[in-house]
């Protein structure tokens, strides 16, 4: 390790100790850089994953963020990674290959006012026009680049009036849709319905699976974890956002639901049995289908060869797995849900793609001269 990265190491390693009681300051500083030397760990995930208190294996499997960046630099390249993170193109690639996902109504993109299609909008007129041929009444309303929950709007009525329309939010407050539209671009698509199963954990949210699964060279696919995030009364997402959430983690062999917990923020987590609000059980309950809904999945993972190590967020309906979202750098988190890391299974994905010769990762373009003297001249 060079001069800088040491000196970098102690300085967060400190950073870090600040957190910890005095007395197990020295203690902190010296675990922290070892992780950091072994498996470049953050000290933000040293902390948040609680890594003073974590089992051997834990400590040994966890596929931190910096390590995570050098396997998927291979396995969902930079130059594929608009397919995944962005939702309007993510619809596209799904679309056709037989994935089910919802239904798309309308892209709106301020640019699209200069394009001719009818599915895009560019202004209000537009997307009142697309909405209104197709007798939109409910839709699920996105940023197209958005995570963890930010800006997703679930819309459970439109009252379309002359030259505008009102939109009732999932609880009832009501928002002009000229409103809605401005700088940044927007997908409008159907409101996914769950099984009846999903709607006892939590009504308000569609809870959604995440499978994390890895393609190989074969043509054969896996799953690798399962877990599902459920939302807490009254919330339309299932993720933590600013209101906290319940995960559970689901035995990916068996489809049995284990660990549960609520989670209302870092270091305010608590086990439980049952879900807070709508009571119901949760650690032992087993999930419907799973063996067909897994199955299915797999498919999904064959058909999106462009992530070749990707995180789907799905919704189990009475039609079977609905792709919500499909993430190509997946959080972390999941390995806290489900206890355990899962860095062999994908450095065993990484190392197979690796083996057959084939880059598909972007390096930063080199330019002739050097490169911070050429950019001034540009400003
Ligand atoms: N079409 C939909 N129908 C019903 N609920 C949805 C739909 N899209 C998103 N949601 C809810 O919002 C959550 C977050 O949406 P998602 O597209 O995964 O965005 P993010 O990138 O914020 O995770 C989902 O997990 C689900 O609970
Ligand atoms: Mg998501």
């Amino acid at each position: 390790m060079s001069i800088r990265s040491n000196i970098s190491a102690v300085y967060h390693a400190m950073q870090l100790a600040g957190k910890y009681p005095a007395s197990m300051r020295m203690k902190i500083i010296r675990d922290y850089i070892s992780l950091y030397r072994a498996k470049g760990l953050t000290p933000e995930e040293y902390h948040e994953f609680g890594f003073d208190k974590r089992s051997e294996s834990f400590r040994r499997d966890f596929l931190g963020l910096n390590e995570q960046r050098f396997y998927l630099d291979l396995l969902n390249p930079l130059k594929y990674f608009s397919l995944a993170r962005n939702k309007f193109m993510a619809h596209k690639m799904l679309e056709n290959t037989g994935i089910q996902t919802s239904e798309l109504y309308c892209y709106y993109q301020p640019e699209a006012c200069y394009a001719n299609n009818l599915e895009y909008a560019g202004d209000l007129a537009g997307v009142l026009r697309i909405l209104k041929a197709r007798g939109v009444q409910s839709c699920v309303i996105k940023t197209t680049e958005s995570s963890h929950g930010d800006n997703v709007w679930v819309i459970q009525n439109i009252d379309y009036q002359d030259s505008d329309a009102i939109l009732t939010h999932f609880d009832g407050q009501n928002i002009d849709l000229s409103s809605v539209l401005g700088t940044e671009a927007l997908i409008f698509e159907s409101v996914v319905r769950q099984t009846e199963q999903f709607s006892s954990f939590n009504a308000s949210s569609v809870n959604t699976v995440r499978f994390m699964t890895a393609l190989y060279p074969d043509g054969s696919a896996k799953v690798i974890a399962t877990f599902i995030k459920i939302g807490r009364a009254g919330r339309c997402v299932d993720n933590a956002g600013s209101g906290g959430n319940v995960d559970v983690c689901v035995d990916v062999e068996t489809g049995e639901i284990q660990h549960a917990i609520q989670f209302d923020g870092w270091h305010k987590v608590k086990d439980i049995d049952r879900h807070p609000d709508s009571g119901a059980q949760l650690n032992g309950v087993i999930i419907e289908n799973w063996d067909s809904v897994k199955a299915e999945v797999i498919r999904f993972q064959q058909a999106f060869p462009y992530c070749k190590a990707a995180g789907w967020d799905i919704a189990i309906t009475d039609d079977g797995p609905v792709v919500i979202e499909v993430n190509d750098f997946w959080d972390r988190t999941g390995q806290f849900f489900i206890r355990r890391g899962w860095r062999n299974e994908i450095r065993e994905c990484y190392l197979a793609w690796k083996a057959t010769g084939k880059d598909y990762s972007v390096g930063p373009q080199r330019l002739p001269l050097d490169d911070k003297k050429m950019a001034a001249k540009f400003q």
